[in-house]
């Protein structure tokens, strides 16, 4: 297959991608040395006008319009992260160099000319191609907060809308703790309502990716960690192994951007009492978003809630009602955001917690936290 056609992306694109290369270069995400290196060694091959890079970045957004550039430039990390892990350090023995044999800006520029020559057809497959399955148990501590806060009954049934590696409802049945938070809202409100866990009395879990297979699991490992964490690698390949033991929630591979045909197919409507969509939409296009969220609502009981968490604020003014546009990496702000919208909110974003990155270990109110745990406590006195 020759990739290497001329291709129409936009001027103002490859301007946003570059800008958030610059921006992650200083601030790179978990504060890991080898991203920021890699990506000050991609922006001085982009200086250098260096053929093969812009070539790929062309080909993806051509095919991508509506990617951000925050998206691109996580995309575009797991793709190399990808092939460093399963092209390169391929070898038998399982004893990968990868990263700490990329620990300069002039190690990652030599690799990086030597990965867009040999290849460049592979990085452009999963660009055009792939999502990102960065799963963390940790996300599904958001939810589970505003679970417990609004569940009327001992036993709920919850859907998780991009599931990734499917390990959220799971790791609720099963009751697995999560790791230590550090709670800024109003006497540790926030996390005096993780736990227990709630009972999950069935779960319905959705991807375009069956997490059970061997190649998904690949680029979930790929996907999941900065290069300084991949001393975490065993733990959660443990935690892997431990959720697999869950037998409450099944997955089902299914496009949810499309609409159902059928009313018995995969989304049968008004069966479940919550919808976790944690850290899906922002890789979705506005049209896209709208139809996911229109999944959600379908197959919500009346009186259930659908719980958004992403990189995102309010913004009454998108057809989704959040604005995805925002910096992910930067020292000042709680980017991270868990959000509730059903019939209780008036079908509104409110915004219930912030989170200072997709990792979890911290929280705070969000800005309409008050008002959603006087919502829920009213919500408990009528029913
Ligand atoms: C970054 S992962 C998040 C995984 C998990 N929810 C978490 O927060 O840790 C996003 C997931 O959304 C899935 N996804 C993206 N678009 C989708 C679609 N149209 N239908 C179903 N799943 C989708 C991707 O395959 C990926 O597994």
């Amino acid at each position: 297959m020759n990739t290497r056609k001329k291709t129409n992306s936009s001027l103002s694109q490859i301007q946003g991608v570059v800008s958030e290369l610059k921006k992650q270069n200083v601030n790179p995400p978990g504060g890991d040395k080898y991203i920021s290196d890699c990506y000050g060694a991609c922006l001085e091959l982009i200086e250098d006008s260096h053929e093969n890079v812009i070539d790929i970045i062309q080909y993806a957004l051509h095919y991508r319009p509506y990617i951000s550039p925050q998206y691109f430039v996580n995309l575009f990390f797991r793709a190399l992260q990808y092939i460093e892990l399963y092209e390169i350090n391929n070898d038998s023995s399982g004893v990968h160099s990868y990263p700490v044999r990329l620990s300069t800006q002039k190690d990652w520029k030599k690799e990086l000319v030597s990965i867009f020559e040999f290849y460049a057809d592979d990085i452009k497959y999963i660009l055009k191609n792939k999502n990102t399955v960065t799963t963390v148990l940790q996300r599904y501590a958001g939810p589970q907060i505003l679970i417990n806060m609004f569940k009327n009954s001992d036993s709920v049934t919850v859907a998780d809308f991009g599931c990734g590696g499917n390990f959220g409802l799971p790791g609720m049945e099963l009751e697995i703790a999560y790791e230590k938070i550090d709670d800024h809202s109003p006497e540790g409100l926030a996390t005096s309502m993780l736990y227990p866990a709630p009972t999950i009395n069935k779960g319905l879990a959705f991807d375009t990716e069956d997490p059970h297979k061997e190649t998904a699991k690949e680029w979930r490992i790929s996907c999941s960690f900065y290069p300084s964490e991949f001393s975490k690698l065993a733990k959660t390949l443990v935690l892997e192994d431990e959720v697999a033991k869950a037998r409450k929630t099944r997955f089902t591979l299914y496009d949810l951007t499309e609409n159902p045909v059928d009313e018995k197919g995969s989304l049968p409507r008004n069966c479940v009492d919550f919808v976790i969509i944690s850290t899906m939409l922002y890789q979705l296009s506005p049209k896209d978003r709208e139809s996911v969220l229109a999944n959600a609502e379908r197959i919500l009981t009346s009186e259930g809630l659908i719980v958004v968490q992403d990189f995102a604020i309010k913004d009454e003014n998108t057809s989704s009602g959040l604005d995805f546009n925002t910096a992910w990496f930067s020292k000042y702000t709680w980017s991270y955001r868990t959000f509730v919208l059903g019939e209780i909110t008036g079908w509104k974003f409110k915004e219930a917690l912030q989170w200072p990155n997709g990792r979890c270990r911290a929280v705070r109110e969000g800005e309409d936290f008050q008002l959603i745990a006087e919502t829920a406590a009213v919500a408990h006195s009528t029913s």
